[in-house]
């Protein structure tokens, strides 16, 4: 089987390009689309390099549906979310029962949740001396970082991390696992 997948993105997009990399050996598995509701997300950027079209929404359109009907209309069959920092609405959820999935970068269920995203949630596990951090991969549900939990991966925090030596650890972990679990998972299914 086929699958057409969806990646959503908020930002810099860095994961988003590494999984399309990734997938670009895989015959059964197509970006068909990288999506974003910021119009100067670095993602738009990485997307139009790697050939892969683009769609660009407004939180209404998210909200009232298109988004859902136009995911439909391009038979999107799994979506992954890399640094999209917006909820996923319910009907949409719902449509895509278990195949929505998310990567938040520390171990969930601690330092997750509405506002914990990128270096908020470094500098939350910084400012509580975790000795330990690391990037949780999950079902996405109704609720923020709620879903079940697919995979976890571990890293030290250090005495001298600021959040922004604590991101790039994590980054390179989210780089070196997302694709493969995405890609384990798809296999699963198909
Ligand atoms: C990633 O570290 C991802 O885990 C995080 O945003 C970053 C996006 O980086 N996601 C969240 O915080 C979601 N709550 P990228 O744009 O370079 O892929």
């Amino acid at each position: 089987m086929m699958f057409n997948i969806a990646i959503f993105a908020s930002g810099s997009g860095s994961n988003a390009e590494n999984i399309a990399k990734h997938f670009l050996s895989n015959p059964k598995l197509k970006i068909t689309l990288i999506a974003t509701e910021n119009p100067n997300a670095f993602v738009l950027e990485r997307a139009k390099r790697l050939g892969i079209p683009t769609f660009l929404f407004t939180m209404d359109e998210l909200r009232n549906g298109s988004v859902l009907s136009k995911l439909i209309e391009q038979k999107i069959d799994f979506i992954v979310l890399a640094g999209f920092l917006k909820m996923v609405p319910v009907e949409m959820v719902r449509h895509f029962n278990n195949r929505i999935v998310n990567i938040h970068p520390a171990l969930l269920p601690k330092y997750g949740g509405k506002g914990m995203y990128g270096d908020r949630v470094h500098k939350a596990v910084i400012a509580a001396g975790e000795t330990e951090s690391g990037i949780t991969i999950h079902y996405v549900n109704e609720h923020y970082d709620e879903g079940d939990i697919i995979f976890q991966a571990r890293c030290s925090v250090l005495p001298n991390d600021t959040p922004e030596t604590l991101a790039q650890r994590i980054h390179e972990l989210e780089w070196e696992h997302y694709p493969k679990v995405i890609e384990t998972l798809l296999e699963k299914m198909g």
